[in-house]
Order: structure tokens, then C-alpha cells, then sequence
């Protein structure tokens, strides 16, 4: 069984505990978009884990961990993942399987991304300053450097001196400080010769799966809302999010792919600036956000929260094929008197559907909302659908109605054994 994983809102929707789950009958778990913008928890043995590039499944004895080749690679961050891991007694090698193709999230990358984002003062677009879309930007317009120049040391010496000397001379625009090419070069041999082991044709690790029946859980990153074709441009992020994403970011032929699950969370969040339609502020966005640990994985923001957004989520389920629901966080909801849910937007007082709107749209629709008793009881980690109360049953049944995809996992808790299987 191939299976996906997908974000269906803007990041954030409690993923890596899903995929930790589904992950102890894989034998592979690959990661194949995205970078370290990504943050997913594992919570696993009492020990909270903040992965942002390694596969979430990797802490489970049988699963091997792919990071594919459409994934970008801060590899200050990969190692010191790594050697988190590896402190903890977990051994890697031939666990953990790295694309040769992957491209390097470079030092200038981060010093352009902030550079960008400082330069854009009041239209900053909030980006993790990760380096992400400078990297991406480089690996399409053929700028780029992988893993394979750095295992090929003189290849790698002469474009990193190349491309740092342009992007010096860009940053000096921006009057940010040059990067130092001999320090850095330095660096970089430490690391290529630490991750050197962990390099190989993924590609072939894939097919090998495929055929021989293996179980494959791609793990994706990020939410459709932030796709950078169909988010809400520019208030995306750089790479694709749908399901072809996949194909493109690890080699697997579209039709291998059999289930893609969607992680719904019961609410909606969101960091960075953009639309949100369906955005609370004051007293309630508070007690969601802190009760919901709304703050950023990978940057430590506080997260934008409002209601379940089910017309963006509708559109999500849609353009990936999803096939089964797994709902997070239904716990955070309890003890609010009511419950609101977006069921379409309105603009200019006609019907528009998300996929229509772009960012001035989706600024200015007024989501049109069906409201939801609430429940009092406490629901954290509560394993079996008899024990919710029944406004959340109605709740989580309006869902499934609306999206008509089947719910197959309820998460009430942020530890692995804490959900519903509905
Ligand atoms: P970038 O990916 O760092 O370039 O940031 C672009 C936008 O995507 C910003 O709004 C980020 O906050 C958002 N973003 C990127 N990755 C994630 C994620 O995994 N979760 C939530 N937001 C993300």
C-alpha cells in the first residue's frame, strides 16, 4: 500500500503525529517537498521530538525514513537532527536514506530570504526566513547545488564560489553582510563527510518498495492553502503541495499512489501574513491559541487561529484526491459555548468559490457560517467515539457530510496513543 499524508490547510494541522501513527505498519517513510520551513512534533516514549527534515516515522524499529529529492536541505539542520537522534541511541545508518539529488538551502539562501523580507517592510509575507524560496528559486533557474556536487568535492568548490560571489554582490544591495566563502567552504566538508553515509539513489529505494509490496507512506509537509500554485500567491510557499508533488519530489509514478489522507485540524491556524477568512482575534482566539499550543514549530510565532474554514478545506480535499480524514485537536474546542464553521464565502454578495479568489478576493470574502453547540466536557485523550459528547459527534458528522470524504482518525491529544479510530 502507497499512501499519502497531506496538510489540508495552512500548515500546522498536527501531521507528524498522524503520520507517526500510520506509520507502524510502513516500511518506508519519505519526505519529497519542503524544507526545514516544515516542523512536525513526534511525541514518542514520553519525549517530545521537533523534526523539521527527518521523516516522522523514523523513530518506529521497522521504517526506514527517505528524504526524496524534491525536498530542500539545510544541512546544519539535518545534522544536528541526526545527532539528536542518534544521542538518544537511535542508529541511522541504512535507516535513514538521503536523495543525492537534493538541493542545499545555502547560507546566502537565508541572508536573501531575510533580506526579502526586510526590504518588503509593511507587504512582508511572513516566511520561516528558512532560505526556502531563495533555494527553490536557484533549483529552477539552474543556479541550484546538490548533494551530488558535494559528494564530487571539486564541482561543488568551484559553483559555491561562483554562485557566492553573485549573491554577495546582490546582498550588498540589500547592505547585508558577504558571506565568507572560505569559512563556509570549511564547514561544508564537515558536513558532507557526516552525512556522506546517508547518501543514495532514493529513487531506486522507492521502486524496490513499490515492487516488492512494500508499505509507503509519503509524508507531506506543509498545507495545501500555502500550495504555490494554489494558495493564495505570494502568501504561499515555494514548493507544490498537492498530491503531484509526490511524483515530481521522489519519482513514484502517479498511479501508484492508492489512499491520500488529509489532516483536517478542527480549527483553522496560520503563520505568516495573508488572507484568512475565517480569522478570530481577542479573548476566543487567545484561549483557542493557548490551549491549542498554537505556536510555531519551526519558528516559535504565534499562530493566527479561527474557525474551520470548510469551503478552503472542501477545495483541498478536492485537488488531492483525498480518500480518508484524519481530524486534529477536537479536544482544544471543548468548553466554548458555541462553535462556528465557514460553509462558502461570499463576495461583492454573490457565491465564490475558494478556487476563484485570489489574495485581494480572499481578503474580502465574508465566509457564510452554520454554528455549533459546544461541549463543557474535557475530551483530552479520550480513545473511543462513545465517550464524546454528542455536540461533538454532530460536530465531526457535519464534517464528514459536508466533505464527503470518510473520517478515519480522530486525534484528541497531542500523544500517540491519544485518538479514535472511527
Ligand atoms: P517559507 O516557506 O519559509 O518561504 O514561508 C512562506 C509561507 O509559508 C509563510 O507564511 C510561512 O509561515 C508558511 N509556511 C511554510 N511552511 C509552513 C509549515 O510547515 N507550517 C505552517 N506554515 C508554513
Amino acid at each position: 500500500m502507497v499512501s499519502l499524508i497531506i496538510g489540508s490547510q495552512w500548515g500546522d494541522e498536527g501531521k507528524g503525529k498522524i503520520v507517526d501513527l500510520l506509520s507502524e505498519k510502513q516500511d518506508l517513510v519519505v519526505r519529497f517537498h519542503g524544507g526545514n520551513n516544515a516542523g512536525h512534533t513526534v511525541i514518542a516514549n514520553g519525549k517530545k521530538y521537533p523534526f523539521h527534515l527527518m521523516p516522522s516515522g523514523i523513530l518506529h524499529k521497522k521504517v526506514a525514513g527517505v528524504i526524496a529529492n524534491g525536498t530542500v536541505l539545510d544541512l546544519d539542520v539535518l545534522v544536528s537532527e541526526i545527532e539528536m537522534l542518534q544521542k538518544d541511541g537511535y542508529k541511522l545508518e541504512g535507516k535513514l536514506l538521503i536523495s543525492d539529488r537534493c538541493h542545499i538551502i545555502m547560507p546566502y539562501h537565508k541572508a536573501m530570504d531575510e533580506a526579502m523580507e526586510n526590504a518588503r517592510g509593511k507587504n512582508k509575507l511572513g516566511t520561516t526566513k528558512r532560505g526556502i524560496g531563495p533555494a527553490l528559486a536557484d533549483k529552477v533557474s539552474y543556479n541550484g547545488i546538490r548533494l551530488y556536487e558535494l559528494l564530487n568535492w571539486p564541482q561543488f568548490e568551484e559553483k559555491f564560489k561562483f554562485q557566492t560571489e553573485i549573491k554577495n554582490k546582490i546582498l550588498k544591495v540589500f547592505k547585508v553582510k558577504p558571506i565568507n566563502i572560505v569559512d563556509e567552504l570549511a564547514k561544508f566538508k564537515i558536513l558532507m563527510e557526516f552525512i556522506e553515509p546517508f547518501i543514495t539513489d532514493t529513487y531506486q529505494v522507492i521502486k524496490k518498495g513499490v515492487k516488492e509490496k512494500e508499505n509507503i507512506l509519503f509524508e507531506g509537509a506543509h498545507g495545501v492553502m500555502l500550495d504555490n500554485d494554489f494558495g493564495p500567491y505570494p502568501y504561499v510557499t515555494g514548493s507544490n503541495v498537492i498530491t503531484g508533488a509526490v511524483n515530481t519530489g521522489s519519482g513514484l509514478p502517479v498511479k501508484d499512489m492508492k489512499e491520500v489522507w488529509a489532516v483536517v485540524k478542527a480549527y483553522t491556524s496560520r503563520v505568516g501574513e495573508g488572507p484568512f477568512p475565517t480569522e478570530l482575534s481577542g479573548k476566543l482566539a487567545d484561549s483557542i491559541r493557548e490551549k491549542g499550543a498554537e505556536y510555531g514549530t519551526t519558528t516559535g510565532r504565534p499562530r493566527r487561529v479561527g474557525w474551520l474554514d470548510l469551503e478552503a478545506v472542501k477545495f483541498a480535499l478536492e485537488v488531492t484526491g483525498t480518500t480518508n480524514i484524519a481530524i486534529t485537536k477536537i479536544d482544544v474546542l471543548s468548553g466554548l459555548d458555541e462553535i462556528k464553521v465557514c460553509t462558502g464565502y461570499k463576495y461583492k454578495g454573490k457565491d465564490i468559490p475558494y478556487s476563484s479568489c485570489g489574495y485581494v478576493e480572499l481578503e474580502k470574502v465574508e465566509p457564510v457560517y452554520e454554528a455549533f453547540k459546544g461541549w463543557q466536557k474535557n475530551i483530552d485523550g479520550v480513545k473511543s467515539e462513545s465517550k464524546l459528547p454528542k455536540e461533538a459527534k454532530a460536530y465531526l458528522k457535519f464534517i464528514e457530510k459536508f466533505l464527503g470524504v470518510k473520517i478515519g482518525i480522530i486525534s484528541t491529544g497531542p500523544a500517540r496513543e491519544e485518538y479514535i479510530k472511527y
